[in-house]
């Protein structure tokens, strides 16, 4: 028996690896690398920071196990899943479909400027080290109507064709090598970037919370960010739980995939934020913090364009494992619900999805920066705010109702520790904030997201 055991532990072990691979790639991507530390650098830094890891330790791993139980005790998408359980609450699959497609919308659009930045990177184009040069290249970039759309489109073919294929073992062989890869590279950009001159303020900024600054946009915009950061309440985490066999160690892998997307957020925010006050730069200076302070880094560095062409591609790999995942959700919903063929529903999603992108893509120039949607914000911003601060509370809100008040924390708890099988030991812990802190904590904060959009 014992020897069983200990065979079948090291089987699991290299299963769970692969599997914590690849839903790792699904949570590292543009959230971390691109939107943490300007999203901190908008909303105060430290302060942002502390409120974004307190948020993570709460709700982020609490949410991250409850989609995977979901997952793999129904063998099903977040739809089937919630219609397994209870028929009646299949509509709240859809909405995380929704938040999903509608996000893979603009995050291709960043996926091109990566794509672009490659480009450059190959064309020897990063020797400025002058802040304001690199600023206007890459406002007059974004903004320029045409070619963004063509890196835009680019970026959604790549995404289509490997999600046409189905997603193959491939990537998760290449993301057992780029993952670590891109790993290494940030901490070696973070030490470079942390010693030049002047960049302990960014350091400083990043770590030491300072509390004055604290107001409810501040964590409106933290818990945005761990959603998205994490890939929750979009079903996709859903969806790879449904795909963990049944004697792996669920409660094992809701710890680590939080873990590894904090540290990677972490690395980035204090790679980039360094930079910043090194060169100059303004921390709120928005979504162009990453592409603006890193090729003035790369620049300053020995062997700058070999670096900045290997960060790029290493970007652009954790961009596509991202979005890959976040097609793949609604691609898998009109397979299974619908019974479309896959090809169709990849071909006709993804080019749905990279038309309501061009908008967002124009929204950074003067054809449509002009235009406002919700709450004055241009069509980009609505668009992420509509999903990220609206849909996504509302989807994990609506989770936590629903393993907590209608299916039960005991039969999620039996789940998770496969029938007991496994230890876990804040069981009681995670049931409470199940069924207490997370539906009070998060309902708040979507109710003030909600608030936003009458003042
Ligand atoms: N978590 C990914 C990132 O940080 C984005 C994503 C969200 C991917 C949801 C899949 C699902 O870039």
């Amino acid at each position: 028996m014992t020897d069983l055991n200990q065979k079948q532990e090291r089987d699991q072990w290299g299963s769970k690896v692969g599997f914590i691979f690849a839903a790792a790639g699904s949570a590292v991507g543009l959230g971390n690398l691109w939107k943490f530390p300007y999203t901190a650098g908008q909303n105060g830094g430290g302060v942002f920071v502390f409120i974004y890891l307190a948020l993570v330790l709460i709700i982020g791993f609490t949410l991250m196990m409850a989609e995977l139980i979901l997952g793999r005790t129904t063998q099903l998408g977040p739809v089937g899943a919630y219609r397994k359980l209870k028929e009646k609450w299949s509509w709240v699959g859809y909405i995380g479909v929704l938040a999903s497609f509608l996000i893979v919308t603009f995050y291709s659009v960043i996926g091109g400027w990566i794509l672009k930045y490659i480009v450059t990177a190959f064309q020897g184009g990063f020797n400025v080290t002058d802040v304001a040069i690199l600023e206007t290249t890459f406002t007059n970039f974004i903004g320029a109507p045409v070619e963004p759309l063509i890196y835009h489109g680019a970026f959604m073919l790549i995404t289509l064709g490997i999600v046409m294929g189905g997603i193959s073992g491939g990537i998760e062989k290449a993301s057992k090598v780029l993952m670590p890869g891109l790993l290494i590279m940030m901490v070696v950009i973070m030490i470079r970037s942390m010693t030049l001159p002047g960049a302990m303020a960014g350091v400083e900024y990043l770590l030491k919370p300072d509390f004055t600054m604290l107001n409810m946009k501040v964590v409106l915009a933290a818990l945005g960010q761990v959603f998205f950061s994490l890939s929750l309440g979009m079903g996709v985490i859903i969806t790879y739980g449904s795909y963990l066999s049944k004697n792996e160690n669920l409660v094992e892998s809701s710890f680590y995939i939080p873990l590894l997307d904090t540290i990677l957020a972490l690395l980035s925010g204090l790679t980039i934020l360094p930079a910043v006050f090194a060169l100059g730069f303004d921390p709120a200076g928005g979504p162009g913090l990453l592409f603006i302070t890193l090729p003035g880094v790369f620049a300053g560095m020995p062997f700058g364009s070999f670096f900045a062409i290997l960060f790029f591609i290493l970007v652009l790999f954790a961009a596509v494992t991202s979005s890959i995942s976040l097609l793949e959700a609604s691609v898998s919903l009109f397979v299974d619900e619908f019974k479309w063929n896959r090809k169709k529903a990849t071909i006709t999603l993804g080019v749905i999805a990279f038309l309501i992108g061009v908008p967002s893509s124009l929204a950074n120039g003067p054809v449509m920066s002009d235009m406002t949607f919700i709450n004055g914000m241009n069509f980009f911003d609505s668009m992420s705010f509509f999903a990220e601060n609206l849909l996504l509370p509302l989807s994990g809100l609506l989770l936590a109702i629903f393993i907590g008040w209608i299916w039960g924390t005991d039969k999620a708890v039996e789940e998770a520790t496969n029938s007991g099988q496994v230890k876990f030991g804040l069981a009681k812990a995670w049931a409470f904030i199940i069924k207490w802190v997370a539906p009070l904590g998060i309902g708040y904060i979507f109710f003030q997201s909600v608030l936003t959009l009458f003042s």
